[in-house]
């Protein structure tokens, strides 16, 4: 399906209304029934509602039209989300877990009657912890910041079981972090210590020496991290965490830079989660529910939700034989669906796929970073020099400064060209950011036609930046409110009072 802009001249819904238009058809009745004779007063309406009176070939179109101006990544031009990455969906993979034997699965069903799909998902565990080097894992986690809160709950777990609970209350985090890790640490009750970069965009190992100590529970560290860059450092970084006790916590969500080429599991990290939206194409937010597994070293193997799939001689059973878990982090497996498009995407692509697929998503990232960095208007921050994994942040700040355009008009602008902007003012480290992943999927000719949009909004930046200040000018509905857009209490469904609502003028 095409991905569609706004078109003016196309005339609203309400419009198109004649009065005494339908779009259904029923048999007339024998009798005639009247609204009072059956629905109770209270109950009815005072006045008819205002409903547009169209025939059904006209509501078809309106809802596929209004479907095709939703931007997607299987109908518009690049969607370079940095970090909360939008990726390609395989087709491949929706067959398998839309398949009548999949869907027609129970979770209450007996282990006898479930050996297939309890055989895919644990093959699927074995696939995982080959990825990451880990030893165990377990799928229950409903998303990337979910496993976060049951990575942190399990090291909570293992501090307990030592009788050290009292005195590590404290978890260190890299200021280039995703904000849901110091949230997923103070929601299992930690105190969260944030350290600042150094000037390479990495951790800054001094100020990890002065906040480390006793009382650290452990640290929380994405690598390659929200700059796209590689903490080559973390040989170092993990031995300082490990010598005074704490656990090394890997924020899985930049996995698919380095899968097939290094582990995790080999950088020292204790506990993992891969989001798998980001790493295995499956959907992500409102696209569907998501699925953050998580993986651990063999000594923190008793502390992991119940129930285990366990495999003895070619049969499937449940364990349940956790005297110390945690507990359950989601009902039965998780989202299962979405672990077994994972799985789909995994089998499809193979090992020396998966490989290449890591390889393309830096070649992609590297590609626009260069061509963009050495524009008037965007500099790469930290180490421009540097080669960036699968992203890369570039910031607005020179031309900010010069010609009152900042980062956020400059997403605006892209909407003109028929772009999804990049994920704008994250990592919170660089001013005016705009953080672009294009992905593995995409090709050349996609990352060309952002480089030149992105190319001609600086000149424009600089020419008549009105022009960029003004804009989106091709999109349905301009300037929102974004405030109240994002706010559910103030969604409304009535066109008319919508408009009134979200337009800036
Ligand atoms: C670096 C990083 N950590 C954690 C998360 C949170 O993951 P999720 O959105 O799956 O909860 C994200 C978002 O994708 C992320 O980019």
């Amino acid at each position: 399906m095409a991905y569609r802009q706004a078109d003016w001249n196309e005339p609203l819904i309400f419009e198109l209304s004649n009065k005494g238009r339908v779009g259904y058809q029923i048999p007339p009745l024998e009798k005639e029934i009247k609204a009072a004779d059956v629905i109770p007063e209270a109950m009815r309406r005072e006045t008819a509602p205002e409903l547009p009176e169209v025939g059904e070939m006209q509501v078809l179109r309106h809802y596929v039209h209004l479907s095709q101006m939703n931007y997607g990544v299987n109908s518009g031009k690049i969607y370079p989300l940095g970090s909360c990455t939008m990726k390609y969906n395989p087709i491949i993979n929706e067959v398998l877990a839309g398949h009548p034997k999949i869907t027609g699965v129970h979770p209450m069903q007996s282990e006898a009657t479930t050996q297939g799909i309890l055989k895919l998902l644990h093959t699927l565990k074995i696939y995982f912890l080959d990825i990451t080097g880990m030893d165990k894992a377990t799928m229950q986690p409903a998303a990337g910041a979910a496993g976060e809160w049951t990575g942190i709950m399990l090291m909570r777990a293992y501090h307990k079981d030592r009788g050290d609970l009292e005195k590590r209350t404290e978890i260190i985090v890299p200021d280039s972090a995703h904000g849901t890790n110091p949230a997923s640490a103070a929601m299992a009750g930690y105190k969260t210590i944030e350290i600042p970069s150094g000037p390479e965009g990495c951790v800054d190992l001094e100020a990890l020496n002065a906040a480390v100590g006793p009382e650290t529970a452990g640290l929380m560290l994405t690598n390659p991290n929200t700059l796209g860059i590689f903490e080559n450092q973390i040989t170092e970084i993990s031995n300082i965490i490990h010598d005074t006790g704490g656990l090394m916590y890997y924020d899985g969500a930049n996995l698919n830079a380095i899968m097939g080429w290094c582990k995790p599991g080999d950088m020292g990290f204790d506990i993992i989660h891969s989001n798998l939206h980001k790493t295995f194409s499956t959907p992500h937010g409102g696209g569907g529910p998501g699925a953050g597994p998580v993986g651990v070293k063999e000594f923190l193997t008793d502390y992991l939700p119940v129930p285990e799939i366990v495999e003895n001689g070619g049969k499937y059973s449940l364990s349940w034989d956790k005297p110390k878990t945690i507990g359950k982090v989601h009902g039965f497996h998780g989202n299962v669906g979405v672990s077994l498009k994972a799985y789909t995407y995994m089998v499809a692509m193979g090992g020396w796929g998966l490989k290449e697929s890591s390889e393309l998503s830096v070649l992609n990232a590297n590609y626009i970073s260069r061509k963009l960095k050495d524009l008037k208007g965007y500099e790469l921050s930290y180490s421009p020099e540097k080669p960036r994994k699968h992203e890369a942040v570039l910031s607005a700040a020179p031309m900010l400064a010069d010609t009152g355009v900042s980062a956020l008009y400059v997403s605006k602008k892209l909407l003109d060209y028929g772009l999804h902007a990049p994920t704008t003012y994250f990592p919170l480290i660089v001013p005016e950011a705009l953080m672009i992943e294009p992905t593995e999927s995409e090709p050349v000719e996609a990352l060309d036609a952002f480089i030149d949009a992105m190319k001609e909004i600086n000149d424009l930046a600089y020419s008549n930046p009105e022009e960029v200040l003004s804009a989106p000018h091709n999109t349905a509905v301009s300037r929102l409110d974004e405030a109240r857009a994002a706010h559910p209490k103030t969604i409304c469904l009535s066109w008319r009072r919508l408009c009134q609502l979200l337009l800036d003028e």
